[in-house]
Order: C-alpha cells, then sequence, then structure tokens
C-alpha cells in the first residue's frame, strides 16, 4: 500500500525537482547574464506550482531552494560587495482583482493604501551617512550586493549631499534604476551601427550599465532613478507616503503618480488608468506597487522569507494579440539548433507588425496541439524576437483541420538526420561541415570583428559566394582571388582589393583570436584568451588531453570534450593545414600579444569610430589607455581626435565637423604611436 502511495507520489516529487532546478536557471539567467528566459507570469505560475508542491511534501524542505530566497545578479567582478543593513526582498505578484482582494482581506481594516508605479529597472540602495551618499548598492542575493557607487554618481538626479538640518545621522533610500527609452533606443542604435548585440529591453540596458567599469560610459548613456521607499532608525513621519513627501523635499527624484487610497475599488481605477497612461511616460514600468501606508501596520505585518506581507505587485498583462497561424517551417541556426516558426496572418504589436515568431520547440508544439489554421497568442515579452504563448480554443472540431505536424526527423536545410541531445529540449543538424546555414555561419563568426576581423565580407557577400561555389569553409577565404571577387555581381574591383586587404591583415591577427575565430562549439573569447595563455600554440594544444583542458580556468567537462573532438576531426586538420600555410598565428608571437606602453596620448581624449582592418575596437581602445590617452564614447569640445574606421557613425561626424575635430585614420594612427 504505502509503495503504492509513494509511485502514485514520485512523479510530483520529480517535477518539484525540475522546477526548483528550472527557476534556478531561469533566475540566474535573468539576474546575472540578462538574458530572460521566462516571462514575468511565467515564472510566478512556476513558482507557484512549486510552493504548492513543497507543501505537499515538507520532507522535500530544502532552504536553497527558489522559493526560500530572492534572484541574485551576484557574480560579476570588480565591485566590493557589501552587506545590507537591511534584506533587500522581492514583492509578491497579483494579476487580478480578486488577488488583490485577497490581499486587503488579510490587512487591517480601514487601511490605507499607497499605489505607486513599478518601475522595470533594477533596484538601487543608497546609504546616506551625516546627509553624504556613501554606498549604492545594487539588490546582489537580497543580503549583499555590489557597491556601484562611482556609476551611481553619475545620475544627475541623485543628491551626493544633502545639506539640511532636519536629515539624520543614516538614512537609506531605495529606488530602481532605469535607462529612459529616449535613451535605450539611442544606444541600441549605436550598438547596432557598431555591430555589438542589442539590448533587449531597457532593463537588460539598465543592468548592463550600471556593471560597466566606467563610469563616464555610463554618463554619457543618461540612466535616471526614481525613488520610493526611505528605512532607517528615527526617521521622520509616520506614514510611507510621508516619508516619501519628505525626500522629495531633501531633492530626491520622487515620481509624482503616487496615490493614498482607500478602497479596492480606487485602486482598480488607478491601475485602469496607468494601465494607458504609462505608454506616455519616459521610462518602462510594468505594473503598480500597493504598499500598506500606516509604517506601524507595516511593522505588524511583517515579512515572509521573500517578500513583505505589506505590499504586493499588481503586474500589468503583457501586450499580446491572437492571429491566424498559417503554417510552421523550421530554421537551421548557425549552431545548427532546428527552430519551429510560426509564419502569422500579419498583426500589430507594440509598435511593430508581426508575421513570423518561435514556437520555441518540439515539446511546446505537442503540448499545446498546434495546428496551422489555429488562431495564436503571439506577444513581444521583453525580448526582440517574439513569441507565440497560447493557443486559442477551437470553436469547431472541423475534421479539415490538418493534424499537429510532425517535427522533421531530417534537417530541412541539409536532409542530414537530426539528433536530439539528451535533456536538451532542441533538435540539432549534426551535419557541421556540410550543412549550408552552419557553413555560412562558421565563416560569419570567423570573420566577425572580435574574430579575425575581416573588412568586406559580411553575411551577404558570404552567402553570395558560397551560392558561387567560392566559400565552402574557413579556408577557402585565403585562396579568394582578386578576379573572382570582382566578377560577382554587386562586387566591383574596388571592393574585391578591400576584402582582399581585408584578409591579408587578418594574417596578423593573434594566436588568441584565431583560436576563437575557429569556432570549437562554446569556446568563447575569454575562453579562448585564455586557453591560449595555457597553450601558446596549436601544436601544443591539439595534444591537450581533457584532463589538461580542465585544469584551465573556465574549461569544464563539455568544453574540453568539444576541444579534443575537434582536433580528432580530420577535417579540420585539413582545413588548419591550410590555414597554417596561409599564414595564420598559430602560437604566440610577442609583439602581437602584448600592447606597447608609451605616454604618447598623455592629456588626450580620443572617440573611437567605425570598423577597422588591423585591429578590433578592444584592441584599439586598450592601445588608447596603454599610451597615457583617454577613451571616450561622445564627441565634444574635449575631443581631441577621432580615430576613425570606416563607415564612421554619421552623427560623430557631423559633430566633429560641427566642432572642427580632427579625424585620424587607423595607418596614422598607428604610425603615431611608432
Ligand atoms: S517597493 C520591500 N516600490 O520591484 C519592498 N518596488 O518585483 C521594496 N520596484 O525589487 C520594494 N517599482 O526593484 C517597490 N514603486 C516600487 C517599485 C518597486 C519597482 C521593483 C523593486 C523590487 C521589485 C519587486
Amino acid at each position: 500500500m504505502l509503495d503504492l502511495f509513494s509511485e502514485i507520489e514520485e512523479p510530483e516529487r520529480e517535477e518539484l525537482k525540475a522546477l526548483r532546478k528550472e527557476l534556478e536557471e531561469a533566475n540566474y539567467k535573468y539576474y546575472v547574464l540578462n538574458m530572460p528566459t521566462l516571462s514575468d507570469r511565467e515564472f510566478d505560475e512556476k513558482m507557484h506550482r512549486l510552493q504548492d508542491l513543497e507543501a505537499m511534501f515538507p520532507d522535500m524542505f530544502d532552504p536553497k531552494s527558489p522559493t526560500q530566497h530572492v534572484g541574485s545578479d551576484l557574480g560579476k567582478k570588480g565591485f566590493e560587495q557589501v552587506k545590507h543593513k537591511y534584506p533587500m526582498l522581492s514583492l509578491a505578484n497579483s494579476y487580478s482583482r480578486e488577488e488583490i482582494e485577497e490581499w486587503v482581506r488579510k490587512l487591517p481594516s480601514n487601511v490605507e493604501i499607497v499605489c505607486e508605479l513599478k518601475y522595470d529597472g533594477l533596484s538601487i540602495s543608497l546609504w546616506y551617512e551625516h546627509g553624504i551618499l556613501v554606498r549604492a548598492l545594487t539588490r546582489g542575493d537580497g543580503q549583499q550586493g555590489d557597491d556601484v557607487i562611482a556609476n551611481i554618481k553619475t545620475i544627475p538626479s541623485i543628491p551626493w549631499k544633502i545639506d539640511r538640518a532636519d536629515v539624520p545621522e543614516f538614512f537609506e533610500l531605495r529606488g530602481e534604476v532605469l535607462l529612459p527609452w529616449t535613451r535605450f533606443e539611442m544606444l541600441n542604435k549605436e550598438r547596432e551601427e557598431q555591430e555589438e548585440p542589442l539590448f533587449a529591453n531597457p532593463r537588460n540596458a539598465a543592468s548592463g550599465t550600471l556593471k560597466l567599469q566606467d563610469p563616464k560610459e555610463v554618463a554619457r548613456r543618461g540612466l535616471d532613478t526614481y525613488l520610493y521607499y526611505m528605512i532607517g532608525e528615527n526617521l521622520p513621519g509616520k506614514t510611507h507616503f510621508e516619508r516619501l513627501e519628505t525626500a522629495k523635499a531633501w531633492g530626491f527624484h520622487i515620481s509624482d503618480a503616487i496615490k493614498v487610497c482607500h478602497s479596492v475599488d480606487e485602486v482598480m481605477a488607478y491601475i485602469a488608468y496607468w494601465d494607458t497612461e504609462r505608454k506616455n511616460l519616459p521610462v518602462a514600468t510594468d505594473g503598480i506597487v500597493l504598499k500598506v501606508n500606516n509604517l506601524a501596520q507595516q511593522e505588524e505585518l511583517g515579512y515572509t522569507a521573500k517578500t513583505p506581507r505589506w505590499a504586493i505587485a499588481y503586474k500589468f498583462p503583457a501586450e499580446k494579440q491572437l492571429t491566424l497561424l498559417k503554417e510552421i517551417t523550421y530554421q537551421v541556426g548557425r549552431t545548427g539548433v532546428i527552430t519551429p516558426v510560426a509564419n502569422l496572418e500579419p498583426v500589430q504589436l507594440s509598435g511593430t507588425v508581426v508575421q513570423r515568431a518561435t514556437l520555441h520547440n518540439e515539446d511546446f508544439i505537442r503540448q499545446l496541439d498546434i495546428r496551422p489554421g489555429d488562431r495564436m497568442w503571439v506577444e513581444k515579452g521583453g525580448e526582440i524576437i517574439p513569441k507565440i504563448t497560447g493557443r486559442a480554443e477551437r470553436e469547431t472540431t472541423d475534421p479539415r483541420l490538418p493534424s499537429t505536424p510532425s517535427f522533421p526527423s531530417n534537417c530541412p536545410e541539409c536532409g542530414a538526420a537530426l539528433v536530439r541531445v539528451e535533456g536538451e529540449a532542441a533538435w540539432r543538424c549534426p551535419n557541421e561541415s556540410g550543412c549550408p546555414p552552419q557553413i555560412k555561419g562558421k565563416i560569419e563568426h570567423f570573420v566577425s570583428r572580435k574574430a579575425m576581423n575581416i573588412d568586406g565580407l559580411g553575411e551577404e557577400t558570404i552567402d553570395l559566394l558560397y551560392r558561387q561555389g567560392l566559400l565552402h569553409n574557413i579556408a577557402d577565404i585565403y585562396d579568394l582571388k582578386l578576379e573572382d571577387i570582382a566578377a560577382q555581381e554587386r562586387l566591383g574591383e574596388k571592393s574585391a582589393q578591400n576584402m582582399l586587404a581585408g584578409i591579408e591583415a587578418s594574417k596578423q591577427v593573434p594566436w588568441s583570436r584565431v583560436l576563437f575565430a575557429l569556432g570549437i562549439r562554446m569556446v568563447g573569447e575569454t575562453t579562448a584568451k585564455k586557453i591560449a595563455k595555457r597553450y601558446t600554440s596549436i601544436d601544443t594544444l591539439q595534444w591537450a588531453t581533457a584532463e589538461q583542458l580542465c585544469a584551465i580556468e573556465d574549461v569544464g567537462p563539455q568544453i574540453a570534450e568539444n576541444i579534443v573532438r575537434y582536433f580528432e576531426d580530420i577535417r579540420n586538420l585539413e582545413i588548419l593545414s591550410r590555414l597554417r600555410e596561409a599564414g595564420l598565428q598559430f602560437e604566440a608571437g610577442e609583439s602581437s600579444e602584448t600592447v606597447s606602453h608609451s605616454d604618447k596620448l598623455q592629456g588626450q581624449t580620443i572617440v573611437i569610430s567605425g570598423t577597422f582592418a588591423q585591429h578590433s575596437r578592444d584592441e584599439y581602445k586598450e592601445m588608447i589607455e596603454a599610451n597615457g590617452g583617454k577613451n571616450s564614447g561622445s564627441v565634444s569640445k574635449k575631443t581631441s581626435f577621432i580615430l576613425a574606421g570606416d563607415n564612421m557613425g554619421p552623427e560623430k561626424r557631423k559633430k566633429a565637423e560641427e566642432l572642427g575635430v580632427k579625424l585620424l585614420s587607423e595607418e596614422e594612427f598607428l604610425g603615431l604611436l611608432g
């Protein structure tokens, strides 16, 4: 009998464990990597399910469970970690009038509720001692955070000093750091011009900005704050509202949208008003926060392990639309992952027309029983690529409705049998060296800025040369002939010459970047640098065992295995041999790996713009600093000169002309440094 019960319980126990793992990972991706994978709603639903399961199985209690602690953004280096005087908690979420009513029911009767906007940035805790800003801590893991005061001091609306007699000895003011919409769009435009990855939303952009090691760049990007909570000993005021008024009088940026409400009706009216009106605000908001106004009542209500009982968030529904699913197609990514794509009847969503959205993976299609002809919910969420989040109920069970299409068993591009790695949701095409998008993806990676930095060989040109049969792998690049390239439509003699110059210059790219450029799975830029430091030539690396590789910082068994396998593949060895013959740097040369130091640029402020043939932007930045100069992101009167590459940003060029700032080419700059 007992056995029978435990067998029934088993799947739920497994579900509990799986949910813990999934939510832990989602927290990490959200807080540390700034790459959200779940929508807030999905996250909350999974968290609720986990809470229920944990209540069912008290013997599985674990203090490390995501239900017991808030997500953590720790993990970035370079900032002092400081323990919070008061833990920085999260807020419980609600999505409906019913949930708000339920929360209100647990409060003392006739309670006053302060309604505020819920700003979608990241929380910050400002410490003031004798009126002076002494620390600015991120939430971190809720118990300790990173002190990012140098970056916070770049925000004009945050006072460094409050010169007033009524300021207490110590107080802490908490709020949200945000990148306003206009700044976010400018930043992404700039990043697009410079071929850097775009930020998915202002929250991610603000988070990335706050963790930069360069306050000047932070200042340039233009963060702002809204403050919403004062805490400390012997502070003035008996209510939350009074405290915020006081903070406003001391010069802090407090929102004008705060309202004291006396009933759920009033709260709902506030929500209804701001759900529309928030679209006119300069910053992103994702809900409303309700707080008990009276501080004595707040204290009585107290806290759970993760959230105050005296406050709750109401989340606005994400903007979504229903539209017809016309067809499912399958896209092969650069790493061979197959993504099912919903081809939709075009629909307006958050200001753009959407006609394609990701269907995630096979399990998603099966679980929702998705078929062409269905009406699907599509959302933009925080990500740039729209996604399908659900299926509308079918009105009829029309027998003509096509059945759920089966996931292809062969690659739609090259026909190879697909494989699904155990534990992964995605199907993959294993034909790395014979599948067109993978071949082109490898070449695109090889020529990219941070790898071999070959100018003039963009996505379209690679596609063209691939189709002409001139480019099949990275070694073919070094066999390209002027006449072959120049003979192509759209590619004249001039661009052929540029391309060949870029290819020639790439032969000087140092060993660590060559290693990164090879595109060994999971060997990113930083890992490649670390490996190249330990193995200073390809000949030594080629014979390294997985065990030896694992001794390198950042190299785990999976990466080690990938490297060993790479060198076992005869096709790779052939390519490497051709690359060696072409003259690529397969060992660390002294001159190429080290930047020389001098004070030739002492006192000069230099702006880098455009793209370069001989070194990457990061290398030029390093050179400027190593020679005593300062890097700056924007052109001003103080700019000494601009290091101008190809395709310099038009805004910068215009500004330089207006201010009479001179432009130096790559060659002139290198000449200057001798
Ligand atoms: S009060 C102890 N008020 O939302 C409670 N939080 O999801 C302190 N947030 O970590 C938070 N706007 O970063 C509060 N008006 C507001 C807010 C707000 C945004 C953020 C905050 C918090 C998160 C919880």
